[in-house]
């Protein structure tokens, strides 16, 4: 006989995100929305998507949006819209997801890193002015795990030196900074749809906001293979399309996400609560900039065992992101400079679990196992 499963503490479970159950809290709406779809068979934009593109446009405060295939496509649209080509520069933040750089390079232009803010894991604008070159193309802050980046000295070293702001807000639906929603203050703001993101489609998805007549109209056409008028071709496009039944979905899911940004942000003071006492640095609080907690990031001195504790008490958590873009393979053959933030906080962060759907219970179980863990 085996000894046994180890000896837990209490049988809860906390995945580090549970996207089943938010389907069925939700499952009736989603399979009358794809149903339509079917019947339609509306399968490539049309009218979900059109209806997906004004509903999200009217939600970010902006224009336009023009839906796209995913969020890596977004940017590379927002970028090419905006004209970078090869030759250009594009400065974005180190402790970036890597498809921020890869949008860059798709352009044929370099990515030039600044470090982060130690304590809002954002670009830091300190730093910016000193990556500036004649070269220097465009500015991409990310709004890193759903808290807006510090946009107003960013927008005025855009606005001083001549260069647009392409926010990436992947992670940020409905993110505000002094009241402004994440994605509408540059000239462009990329969404990711992926499906683990806050407003997440059930496949890929992604999306650009902007105010710019032109720059959308140049995104609706570079989308849909360089055309505005079927089978007449402007220039070699990109098949970007955004697929009806995620529109579908997405408006669905648009209607809720208010209500499900709210109880991220009742789970974060709830953690906050919790882990006052606890030996980790937790996440910047909120004020004039309001974070929708995509995800709920601290920082331990052993972080291995921390993970280990939290999961032999059936507690999941990732690391976002374990090898910054510069130390990566992929970008091997570029000559970095060192981002010391970025690199010492590489091997300190960890996210703890965060999904609207938590439990009261889930929470504490989280908080108290962190607790013991780093308190010992
Ligand atoms: C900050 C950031 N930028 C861009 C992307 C790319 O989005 P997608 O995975 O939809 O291509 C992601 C998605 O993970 C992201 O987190």
């Amino acid at each position: 006989m085996s000894a046994g499963p180890v000896d837990k503490s209490t049988s809860i479970d906390v995945p580090f995100l549970d996207l089943k159950a938010q389907y069925a809290s939700i499952k009736d709406e989603v399979r009358t929305a794809i149903d339509a779809v079917l019947e339609k068979c509306a399968f490539v934009l049309g009218p979900f998507v059109k209806e997906f593109e004004d509903n999200y446009a009217q939600f970010c405060g902006t224009k336009h949006c023009v839906a796209v295939d995913t969020g890596t496509s977004a940017l590379h649209m927002a970028l090419l819209g905006a004209g970078i080509g090869p030759g250009d520069e594009v400065i974005t933040a180190a402790n970036t997801f890597i498809a921020t750089c890869e949008a860059i390079s798709y352009c044929g232009a370099k990515p030039v890193l600044v470090d982060m803010d130690e304590t809002t894991y954002t670009i830091d604008p300190k730093l910016i002015e000193a990556a500036i070159t004649s070269k220097t193309k465009a500015i991409i802050p990310v709004h890193l795990y759903g808290r807006p980046a510090d946009m107003d000295p960013i927008l005025d070293i855009g606005k001083k030196h001549g260069i647009p702001v392409i926010e990436d807000a992947a992670q940020a639906h409905g993110a505000t900074y002094k009241g402004r929603t994440a994605g509408s203050m540059g000239l462009a703001g990329c969404f990711s749809f992926y499906p683990g993101k806050n407003l997440g489609a059930y496949g890929e998805g992604g999306a650009v906001v902007t105010n710019d007549d032109a720059l959308a109209d140049r995104i609706r056409m570079l989308r849909d293979h360089g055309s505005r008028q079927k089978y007449h071709h402007d220039v070699v496009g990109y098949n970007y399309r955004m697929e009806g039944i995620q529109g579908a979905i997405l408006n669905v899911k648009l209607r809720h996400l208010p209500e499900w940004s709210q109880r991220r942000q009742a789970h974060a003071n709830r953690y906050r609560d919790l882990l006052a006492d606890a030996n980790l640095q937790l996440p910047p609080p909120d004020g004039e900039i309001q974070s929708v907690y995509h995800l709920f990031v601290v920082q331990v001195d052993d972080r291995s065992r921390f993970q280990e504790d939290l999961r032999d008490e059936g507690i999941g958590t990732l690391i976002h992101y374990p090898i910054p873009v510069h130390q990566q393979k992929a970008y091997a053959d570029h000559d970095w400079p060192s981002f010391p933030v970025t690199e010492r906080q590489a091997g300190r962060i960890v996210s703890l679990p965060m999904f609207p759907e938590m439990t009261e219970e889930q929470i504490v179980h989280v908080a108290t196992v962190a607790t013991r863990s780093v308190n010992l």
